[in-house]
């Protein structure tokens, strides 16, 4: 079972969330920064998860161009994805209305993972921002559980599907 945990962050919150999910997973994982790594190939994948967060609206163009690149590769995948974000609203907004309708509906799950600010990486303007629109003053993570567990569930179900076929063939023997 090989794992593809490919993501954008900007302060951190999605990376240590995949970093998490990816503790918990079976088999071998690759954690890939799309900034730093930008064109994976999921075909060498069983199971491929792609994170994101939400910064004005939208999430990073890293990953967008990603979903160009891969898109054929990756409907003929399983592939979840998940999205860390002040509004549990912006995993259906961001990754149906920006990066399609076709990546939305294939992908199997669709999480959201919670969100974080913090105000020592924040700049003049986005401290500004956040007081106004959030009604956040000091720093505060909130994970979201449930969403990570469901993650973590989903390719535990890729890895019974994968597994599948080999034990009936062991079985006939
Ligand atoms: C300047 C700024 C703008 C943000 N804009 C949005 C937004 O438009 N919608 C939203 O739901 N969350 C927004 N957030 C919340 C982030 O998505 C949240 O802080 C998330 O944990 C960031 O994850 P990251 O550290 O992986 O980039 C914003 C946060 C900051 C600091």
């Amino acid at each position: 079972m090989k794992t593809l945990i490919a993501y954008g962050t900007k302060y951190g919150t999605t990376r240590k969330v995949a970093e998490v999910i990816s503790q918990r997973l079976p088999g071998e994982v690759d954690l890939v920064d799309l900034k730093e790594e930008k064109d994976p190939d999921v075909c060498a994948y069983d199971a491929i998860l792609i994170g994101a967060s939400v910064y004005g609206g939208n999430i990073q163009r890293e990953v967008r161009s990603f979903f160009d690149h891969q898109k054929e590769n990756l409907v003929s995948k399983p592939y979840g994805i998940f999205i860390a974000a002040g509004n549990n609203l912006e995993v259906e907004r961001n990754y149906r209305v920006y990066v399609g309708k076709t990546i939305y509906d294939h992908a199997e799950i669709k999480e959201y993972i919670g969100y974080s600010y913090d105000f020592t990486k924040m700049n003049f303007f986005e401290k500004t921002m956040i007081k106004k629109v959030a009604k956040v003053t000091e720093n505060i993570e909130k994970l979201d559980e449930e969403g990570i567990n469901n993650v973590v569930q989903w390719v535990k179900e890729v890895e019974g599907r994968l597994s599948k076929p080999i034990t009936d063939k062991t079985a006939e023997h």
